[in-house]
């Protein structure tokens, strides 16, 4: 395998070795096959439950030598403009098939609409954005922009809070290159429990450079928010914690059981995010087809885009893929899991088109952060700290100069895996040591969410060039996050 030890040879391995640390996957998907997935949870007889009906294969719920699954229509979140409004509240939505649960929303969609904008910079800013959020729930909430460039008062801190019943204005302008982003409630304590149950959507830039590419559209451009669940007997979303993170026994792509897509003969674009609380997911396809990575958390990969047969994503973590169905006409994909053997999303390829999409090699460059003027080291503690410390929501923690390049340096002493992720810029991950020992081609470019394993020591270079005020670093591993693994920091 290669290694990774600097940010050059990181960024630009060639196509051959990128193609040889990525192989695994054909031969290993192919022994998980069948039978991985056994619930221990189902509803007595009679009781009507949404997962009742998805049993069979890999699906959810799916037993030893159960038959196929049946297969819901993938839904599509509703895209546009940003709302002037956005409600979070309780709605009950029809999971697939007619499988009704009660889940919390934005706006009644689950997930919430994809919210689509136009990018820009600091100097020459994009759209604007301006969204009044009202709390329809019992409890408190305040929602976060995650990987979005915003001031302070527009970033979510757990500070700006509110109470049901009230509302909170965002104004801010689009400051950055196109990616696709997410937004999630970021409430003191309670981040975990209100992203479990339902609150989460994407939020795409777009911009000249992207449009240059003539990468596909419309219906072939899809986002994919693949996160875990659970669910009381009823077929109600429930929220059940442990302090190594919640994970559910059923998946959701996009809100639906156990999905299916009936796909063109053409090349597909998918907006593939881990919108779980704490589940690690390595994504392939079940017969070792290979895609093109194009990018990831901050846009296009740089210099190159990288064929691949499987990817290890953490929460928050995002990538942009190709994949190319032109040749398969009649064909039955699937999205695999293969760590939990969950066969996450079924493609058939139903519809004979001409498609000339052309998938690109070249992409922008990125220019290297270069020499940092400081160094910080972050230790992830437990499940809860921080270098030693329990978050407090009024201890600034530290301050980092506007407008400097500094290294951090991420290390735990157990209870990993740990996504750590920042507010308030993009880094680079220029070296991982321990653990797995290197980094990977979706950890390129510029990233708001890093694995950091056990054993594992990872650094990134930063450097804040938005806005000055206080932001957020914490683990994304939600449960942790609540449990206290944030820190305050304030760019100055
Ligand atoms: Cu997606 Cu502070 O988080
Ligand atoms: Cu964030
Ligand atoms: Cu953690």
């Amino acid at each position: 395998m290669a290694r990774h030890p600097s940010p050059a040879q990181s960024l630009v391995a060639s196509p051959l070795s990128r193609r040889s640390f990525v192989r695994t996957a054909a031969g290993v998907a192919g022994a998980l096959g069948a039978g991985m997935l056994t619930s221990c949870d189902d509803p007595p007889t009679g009781v009507r439950s949404p997962v009742a009906a998805a049993k069979g294969g890999n699906g959810n719920g799916g037993g030893k030598g159960g038959g196929a699954s049946p297969r819901n229509p993938l839904r599509i979140p509703s895209a546009g403009s940003p709302p002037s409004a956005l409600t979070v509240g309780e709605t009950t939505v029809d999971l697939g098939g007619g499988q009704l649960s009660r889940v919390w929303t934005y706006n009644g969609q689950f997930p919430g609409p994809t919210i689509v904008v136009e990018g820009g910079s600091i100097a020459a800013p994009g759209d604007r954005v301006a969204i009044d959020l009202y709390n329809d729930l019992a409890d408190e909430t305040i929602t976060h922009w995650h990987g979005m460039i915003v001031d302070t008062p527009n970033d979510g801190h757990p500070h700006q809070a509110f109470q049901p019943g009230g509302s909170y204005h965002y104004d801010f302008p689009i400051v950055q290159r196109a990616t696709m982003n997410w937004y999630h409630p970021h409430p003191h304590e309670k981040t975990g429990e209100q992203v479990a149950m339902g609150l989460a959507g994407g939020f795409i830039i777009r911009d000249a450079v992207e449009r240059s590419y003539g990468l596909p559209t419309g219906p072939r451009e899809i986002p994919l928010i693949v996160r875990d669940a659970e669910f009381d007997r009823s077929g109600n979303m429930i929220y059940k914690p442990r302090s190594g993170g919640f994970e559910g026994k059923y998946f959701l792509v996009n809100g639906t059981l156990n999905p299916t897509l009936s796909a063109d003969s053409a090349v597909y674009r998918f907006r593939l995010m881990n919108g779980s609380n704490a589940r690690i997911y390595r994504f392939a396809f079940e017969d070792g087809m290979p895609f093109t990575l194009i990018g990831n958390d901050g846009g296009f990969l740089p210099d190159a885009s990288v064929q691949l047969y499987e990817m290890l994503l953490c929460p928050a973590e995002r990538v942009d893929i190709l994949v190319d169905l032109r040749d398969r006409l009649g064909d039955r994909l699937m999205l695999r899991d293969l760590d939990s053997g969950w066969d996450l999303l079924e493609i058939t390829v139903d519809n004979d088109v001409s498609d000339d999409t052309v998938v690109p090699v070249t992409l922008p460059s990125i220019e290297p952060l270069g020499s940092p003027v400081r160094e910080r080291e972050f230790s992830f503690d437990g499940m809860s700290k921080i270098n030693g410390q329990l978050y407090d929501m009024d201890r600034v923690d530290f301050q980092v100069p506007f407008g400097e390049t500094e290294l951090w340096r991420f290390t735990t002493n157990g209870n990993a895996p740990h996504p750590v992720h920042v507010h308030g810029a993009y880094y680079q991950v220029i070296s991982r040591t321990g653990g797995r020992g290197q980094l990977y081609p979706w950890e390129a470019g510029w990233k708001d969410s890093v694995l950091l394993e056990d054993g594992e020591t990872v650094e990134v270079l930063i450097r804040f060039d938005g806005y000055r005020g206080l932001y957020l670093m914490h683990c994304h591993k939600l449960e942790h996050e609540d449990m206290g693994m944030m820190s305050n920091f304030e760019v100055v």
